[in-house]
């Protein structure tokens, strides 16, 4: 056998074995129920709470209804009182569980020692680490952000540091409990560098290196620690765009996303995202580096926001 031909039997044999691989992850992704069973109880199993940043509206919201569903009781962290009051209501009356609601800017600091006393000495299963912002509604270049140095102390506090210090909170009642899961909600664009929204995706990839990390130095203390990392959702932050084949309402993406609660460190929450990431990672970084793509980009997502 020549050199040649070796090499064209190795490649074909890695090629092959690449896409084994991926069949499986598609299989699993297309069943969780199959391969991520998750039994009624499993929810209420880790703790009799729930804890929400970020809670009042969009997919924050979303996780405490649909957890409460499942018979836990929820606390719903975010800034505005009388949208925390409204949602903590709607859950209430909806499910029957306890619902706690607590006011707290998490772009500022001196909120954590409240938080901590508001929580204390309760049974919390699920910390879903939720709040994240962008810099700009409108995709821009770093330099373009309006008061961007206010901007980036925000996004910092709010997407990165807001879910270490919960975990601080939460993480010593869990381990010493030897059971508990903390969803640390990420985005699909933390998986390719994303021009335009610089900042955000940065603050997304530290939730995806920190999840990981502390996934590997807990999951034998039983404690699921997981990012899940959607694409598009229709929320304020989304300008409620309308539902559609990639865009899912924030109900629809919680509930698909819990299915993968089991499925490891990371997910996508959902096929279509797991999908739509594949693809993203397949597109040259030439390419979404470009100033083309940019600019084609800035101008589509601006279009999208005007109709
Ligand atoms: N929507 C998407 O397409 C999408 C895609 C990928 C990732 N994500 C991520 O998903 C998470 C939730 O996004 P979303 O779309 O649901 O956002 P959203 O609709 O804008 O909701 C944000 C929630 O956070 C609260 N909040 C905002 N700023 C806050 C602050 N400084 N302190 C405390 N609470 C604050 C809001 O309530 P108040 O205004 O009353 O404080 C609200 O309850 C974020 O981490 C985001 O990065 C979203």
């Amino acid at each position: 056998m020549t050199l040649t031909e070796i090499i064209f039997i190795l490649a074909g044999t890695c090629t092959v074995m690449l896409f084994g691989v991926k069949l499986i992850c598609l299989v699993m992704v297309l069943a969780p129920k199959i391969c991520y069973p998750l039994p009624e109880s499993f929810m209420t199993s880790l703790g009799k709470w729930a804890v929400i940043t970020g809670g009042s509206d969009g997919i924050g919201r979303a996780y405490a209804q649909e957890l409460s569903k499942y018979g836990m009781n929820v606390v719903i962290i975010s800034r505005n009182q009388e949208k925390l009051d409204r949602a903590a209501r709607t859950i209430e009356l909806a499910t029957g569980v306890q619902v706690k609601v607590i006011a707290a800017d998490f772009t500022k600091d001196n909120i954590y020692g409240h938080i901590m006393e508001c929580i204390e000495g309760l049974d919390i299963g699920i910390l879903v680490n939720n709040v994240g912002i962008l810099p700009s509604q409108i995709p821009c270049r770093l330099l373009e952000t309006a008061d961007l140095e206010e901007r980036m102390y925000d996004v910092i506090n709010c997407n990165v540091k807001a879910m270490v210090k919960m975990c601080n909170i939460v993480l010593p009642g869990m381990k010493e409990r030897g059971r508990g899961a903390v969803l640390n909600v990420s985005s699909g664009i933390a998986k390719i560098p994303c021009p335009l929204y610089t900042l955000y995706a940065a603050s997304k990839v530290f939730v995806e290196r920190f999840s990981q990390g502390l996934q590997a130095e807990y999951r034998s203390k039983g404690i699921i620690i997981q990012t899940v990392a959607p694409f598009g959702v229709s929320t304020s932050m989304t300008f409620h765009q309308k539902p559609d084949l990639v865009t899912f309402s924030a109900e629809d993406f919680v509930r698909s996303s819990l299915k993968y609660l089991r499925a490891g460190d990371q997910t996508y929450g959902s096929i279509t995202h797991t999908i739509l990431g594949w693809i993203m990672q397949a597109i040259p970084t030439w390419v979404l580096r470009s100033e083309a793509f940019q600019d084609n980009f800035e101008e589509y997502v601006k279009e999208r926001i005007r109709r």
